[in-house]
Formats: structure tokens, sequence, C-alpha cells
């Protein structure tokens, strides 16, 4: 099938790409997959300011909406992880509460519906969300009811990820928190926080419980450290997923023929088919990129590596998944066909059970691109 462009040259649909593509289909409406968000980096502003009243907390830098939006975005991008940070010192602020809990997850499962998004795994550290007193089962039994009520409503499929913070010594009692939650909708296990100064392998009991429990682990590496965290991410920690992984760039060589030559580790990566949950405009505001267009996601796709779209925190970057998706379209100059592609290696690596996967593949993404694909002849 072909399309009528404005000078009368036919394209087909198929080689329709980049911003031609984004110019004739709106990317919020083909499914989409996110495996990489964190549950206290992507409230509204006006549910901060509600809560805060709420549970009378007074730490907040303004009451206005948009100015508080503003300044996330402000404080978000001064260029390194530690600072990125800094604001979820006030999101968590006003997270203490089971009422509170409920409400930021259920919000989070009606803007995953209003972006597009089919199925959705969250997460979070339990351990920053007990000072009003609960305990952390209590934490996550909040926030499952909030994800279950969005569920019901708006009809996104969801998995929770337990994280433990590299800069603290209870990521075991993390690990079995996950691993006791499991029946309720956890799905995995992360590690976050700082990079720098804080190794994975720190944490490697943490790691191995979840593995005995034969459970699963993704890990923030390579975001602001280079390819030792990943490969500690990978061989001391056994991580099946990897947030970021942006400075997988560090062990892969272009050559001068423009190929790219990988280092052992790049190239067990590729070989292994691990997911490589990425994140840009996160990565640009952390420093992990100089800029979107360097970032190595495109590289990386067009190697064959099982690259994802995500947004890591959508109040904090300002973005969503419709706003990534049409980033990369844009700046990788992406097909419909490469947008399926990415979606599929997302729900493929998704730590949903197989069942579930394979029903979402079929009953909702394929149907959803063919729809999409339909709609441009
Ligand atoms: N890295 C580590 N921890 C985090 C991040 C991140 O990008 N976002 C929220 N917590
Ligand atoms: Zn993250």
């Amino acid at each position: 099938m072909v399309l009528n462009t404005p000078m009368n040259h036919p394209i087909p649909v198929d080689h329709l790409r980049g911003k031609d593509l984004t110019a004739r289909l709106n990317l919020r409406d083909i499914p989409k997959v996110l495996l990489h968000e964190h549950l206290d980096g992507g409230l509204r502003p006006a549910t901060v300011i509600e809560l805060a009243a709420e549970q009378g907390y007074a730490g907040l830098p303004t009451t206005d909406p948009e100015a508080l939006a503003d300044w996330f975005h402000r404080g978000a991008q001064r260029g390194n992880l530690p600072e990125y940070l800094e604001g979820f010192q006030h999101t968590t602020g006003v997270m203490q509460t089971a009422d509170a809990l409920e409400r930021v997850a259920f919000e989070f499962i009606e803007d995953m519906a209003e972006d597009g998004v089919a199925y959705a795994e969250v997460r979070f550290a339990p351990v920053f969300h007990t000072s009003g007193g609960l305990t952390q089962d209590e934490v996550v039994q909040a926030v499952v009811n909030g994800l279950r009520r969005g569920e019901k409503s708006f009809g996104v499929r969801w998995g929770l990820i337990i994280c433990a913070m590299r800069h603290l010594k209870d990521s075991l009692e993390a690990a079995e928190l996950a691993i006791r939650c499991r029946d309720l909708g956890v799905v995995g296990f992360d590690l976050a926080g700082g990079e720098d100064g804080f190794p994975p392998k720190k944490h490697v009991e943490a790691f191995q419980a979840i593995e005995r429990a034969n459970f699963y682990i993704t890990i923030h590496a390579g975001e602001a450290y280079g390819p030792e965290s990943i490969w500690q991410a990978l061989q001391y920690c056994g991580a099946h997923r990897l947030g970021h992984a942006t400075r997988l760039r560090d062990d892969i060589e272009i050559l001068p023929d423009g190929t790219m030559k990988l280092g052992r580790l790049a190239q067990y990566i590729l070989d292994r088919r691990v997911p490589l949950e990425m994140c840009l405009i996160s990565n640009l505001h952390t420093g992990a990129c100089a800029s979107l267009e360097e970032h190595p996601f495109g590289m990386f796709f067009q190697r064959g590596f099982r690259v994802c779209l995500n947004t890591d925190d959508r109040l904090m970057s300002d973005t969503t998944m419709t706003k990534e998706t049409t980033l990369a379209t844009e700046l990788f100059d992406l097909s419909l066909a490469d947008l399926e592609k990415l979606t599929l290696n997302a729900m493929k690596s998704a730590f949903a059970p197989f069942d579930e996967r394979i029903k979402l593949i079929y009953q909702t993404i394929k149907p959803g691109f063919a729809k999409a694909h339909a709609s441009l002849m």
C-alpha cells in the first residue's frame, strides 16, 4: 500500500520514518509498554500540593502547581544524578499515609491509560514511606490497592518492582519484602539511588535471596558509572534486565568504516538478549549523555540490542511515554515497524508471567499496531 505525499510521490507506509511518521500519526495512539518508571518520580504536581496540605508537609518550595512542576524540572536538569535525586525528598515526603500511597498509585494507572500504555511496571523503595507509622508491608499493600483500583477503572495491566537503595544497608530486607509480596503483584526487585561510589556487588546477598526464590532482578547500572557497574550487575548480582545501561557505549568502539566493534561485555549483553531499559530525557538531565542526538539508544537499536524506551521519572523529567517515543522516532528516524519491535522488546522483557505477556502481545500490541498501520494507508 502506498501514500500520496503532497508532491504526489508515493511513499510506502513501511518507509514512513521519523518526522514523516510523527506528522501522520499521534504516537499516543499506538500501544506502549513501560518497564522503568519510579512511582515517586511521576506524581502530578497538583497531587503533591494536595497531599502536602492533607499530611501537614511544610517542605514544598511553592503551592502553585505550575511553579512546582517547573521547580522539579529545573532541579532535575543539573547534569548529575545526585542532584537529580534531590527532588524525591518532597515526593516521598507527601507519600506517608496509606491513602496518599493508594491515590498516587491509582493516578499512575490513570496517567498510563491517558498516555496509551497497555502494560506498565512501576517501582519504588518502601523504606522511604514509613515515617507516618506504616510498616513496609502496609506501604506495599496500599500501593497495590491503588494499582488494582486503577486497573479496574482503566484496564491498564501492571507489575510492581521493589527497589533497594544502593547507599543503605537493608537491601536484604527489601529483597525479602519483595519475595513476601509476590502474590500481591510484585514482579521483581531493583537497586536504585546514586551509582558512583555504591557498587551493586555490595548487595549481592539480597540478589542471591531473589535468585533462590526464582524471582526477577533489574538493576540501575551504567547511568552514572561505567561498564564496571554494568558488569557487576550482571555477573555478581544476576540482573535479568538493566536500567539505563547508557555507559555500555564505553565498551563499543566505532571503527573508521562506521561498524561497531563490541567489547566482551557488550557482546555478552547482545548475545544473551539482556533487556536495556533506556530513558532518553532522564539521561540528558542526569548527564548520562551530553545531548539527545548523541544518546547511544540509536546505535544500540541499530546493532540489535534488546532495547526499550522508558520514562524513568515523569514528573522530574517532564516526560511521558508518548513524548519519549516521539522523540526517539524523530531523532533516530524510526518507522512504525521499528516502534512495534521496541514495544515487543519491552513486552517480551517484562517480569509478568509468560502467558500474560503472550496475551498482551497477541490481543493488544499486534492488533494496535495493525490498526495504526491501517490508519496510514
Ligand atoms: N537512577 C537511580 N535512582 C533513581 C533514578 C535514577 O535514574 N530515578 C529515581 N531513582
Ligand atoms: Zn530509574
